[in-house]
């Protein structure tokens, strides 16, 4: 793992932006994991910039995010579709066709411990399916949730998963009730890639700012490796990057942090 700390939030956006620029330059049809919250924003305004002003080129750019909630339509304003187009697609150029942002849409589901609703099973397998069919994702953008999962991988998911609905739990739930109106409409359940899924991206970039992330990074890059905190599975990557603001990083003892 290589964990570079930055002053701040801004700081922390554009050392993210630059490797993510980097590797579109060298492989301009790079296939790229990406990921929502609030995060990786100043990520996607630092590519918005260099698309309009260095003329940074996402025409043939294949884009594959980590999750979405389930019974959101895609114009639902919480919904990560219209995240995604909202904050980032939308401004660049990149290629609807090669965007692929996991379905939430099912109609009735049968959601039982036991079993997956075919349907969900199905489509989970498709969307693994169209990353491979890609050749795999080169660089994963990630995020990292107070409580330590990463895309929707609650603290307890099997390392070795594959996409797939999950239950989210209450801790995550009261966290993103910030977007909705109430905690009662943060749906229940999501679409996400599993951590074997971003296991196997060829390059990972961990982002994490805010005091609030602090316990979750200290245990993800500092804590044994247990599925009780999924991002600690990517001491276990062999690309991995973790890119820090000042206050995310104040809990590592580890001295082999870049204060950059
Ligand atoms: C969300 C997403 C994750 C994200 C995390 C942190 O629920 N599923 O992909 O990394 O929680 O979100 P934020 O960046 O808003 O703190």
């Amino acid at each position: 793992m290589l964990v570079i700390v930055k002053e701040d939030y801004d700081a922390m956006s554009k050392e993210a932006a630059k490797i993510v620029a980097d590797r579109i330059r060298r492989k301009p049809n790079l296939v790229l994991g990406l990921a929502t919250g609030s995060t990786p924003l100043g990520l996607y305004k630092e590519l918005i910039r260099m698309h309009r002003e260095e003329g940074l080129d996402f025409s043939k750019v294949v884009t594959f995010n980590l999750d979405e909630y389930v019974g959101l339509p895609p114009e639902h304003d919480q919904s990560y579709h219209y995240f995604m187009w909202e904050n980032f697609f939308k401004h660049i150029n990149i290629n609807p066709a090669n965007v692929h942002i996991p379905q939430g849409m099912f109609g009735d589901l049968k959601i039982s411990p036991y079993e997956t609703d075919p349907k969900v099973e199905a489509y989970c397998q498709w969307y693994e399916e169209q990353i491979k069919k890609f050749g795999g994702i080169d660089l994963q953008i990630l995020g990292i949730g107070a409580n330590g999962h990463i895309a929707f991988n609650e603290p307890g998911s099997s390392l070795g998963s594959r996409t797939r609905i999950k239950t989210l739990t209450e801790k995550t739930r009261q966290d993103n009730s910030r977007f909705f109106k109430s905690i009662d409409e943060v749906p229940k359940y999501a679409i996400t890639m599993g951590i074997g899924t971003i296991m196997e991206a060829k390059e990972v970039i961990l982002l994490a700012n805010g005091e609030n992330k602090a316990d979750a990074v200290k245990a993800a890059v500092e804590g044994p490796i247990t599925a009780m905190c999924p991002a600690s599975m990517l001491q276990m990557h062999r690309k991995a990057i973790i890119i820090l603001d000042k206050k995310a990083a104040s809990k590592l003892s580890a001295e082999f942090i870049y204060y950059g």
